[in-house]
């Protein structure tokens, strides 16, 4: 949709499983709406024709994807994304959101299935053309806490199933990332009230539009 002018702006949700990714995109997005700021919402993987494809795959826990493929269809769908979706949205000056993106899988594949975070970083670097998130909303959450939440919602996807030591790792990956990178970051306690999580997001989202048109 378009709306009022503001600079372009791309803002990822990460988090491990059952984090508040979606809940906190949804209300951003409303938020966004209201204010009439034009924007749009996707998410990895996903967003695509292909990338839908690639999510049914993904996801299926009737698979069992090996940590290198796994990686590359990730990074399949995320080419595809980023070129047909993201980067004509950018460029029409609007705000994305997006569940989820390269973080994921330097926090999945790398840090939890053991793949080499160099060689990760590199190949997304190529898959992105170098796209990287304005900011990053992680919502840091205790797997277990995460994983019951997502179980509530219905049967288990291929990456819930995987071991409580995989997720913890993943949590582990997210916020060493947080490390290397801080000022992208926004760090949130998602055990936090989901409208009090809504209002902290908004108020930074208001902060880096009002700044970056300065
Ligand atoms: N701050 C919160 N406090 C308590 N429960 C929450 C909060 N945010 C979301 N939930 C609930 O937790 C569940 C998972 O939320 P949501 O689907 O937004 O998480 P997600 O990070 O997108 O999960 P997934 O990784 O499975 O996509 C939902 O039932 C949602 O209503
Ligand atoms: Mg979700």
């Amino acid at each position: 949709m378009s709306g009022a002018a503001t600079p372009p702006l791309f803002i990822s949700f990460e988090g491990p499983e059952g984090a508040g990714k979606s809940t906190q995109m949804a209300r951003l997005a409303a938020r966004l709406t209201q204010a009439g700021i034009g924007h749009i919402t996707t998410r990895e993987p996903g967003g695509t024709p292909l990338g839908m494809r690639v999510r049914e795959v993904v996801l299926d826990p009737s698979l069992s994807i090996n940590p290198l493929p796994e990686f590359l269809l990730y990074s399949a769908s995320r080419a595809q994304l980023v070129r047909d979706v993201i980067r004509p949205s950018l460029d029409r000056g609007e705000v994305v959101l997006c569940d989820r993106y390269a973080d994921s899988s330097l926090a999945y594949q790398g840090f939890g299935r053991g793949l080499d975070s160099d060689l990760l970083v590199d190949l997304t670097r190529e898959v992105t053309g170098g796209l990287t998130p304005d900011l990053t909303v992680l919502l840091d959450l205790d797997p277990a806490l995460g994983l019951a939440r997502a179980a509530s919602r219905g049967q288990p996807d291929r990456l819930e199933r995987a071991d409580l030591a995989f997720h913890v790792r993943v949590r582990a990956g997210f916020r060493a990332l947080v490390t290397r990178d801080p000022a992208r970051f926004l760090v949130l306690n998602a055990t936090r009230d989901a409208e009090a999580l809504a209002e902290e997001v908004w108020q930074v989202v208001q902060e880096r539009l009002a700044g970056e048109a300065g």
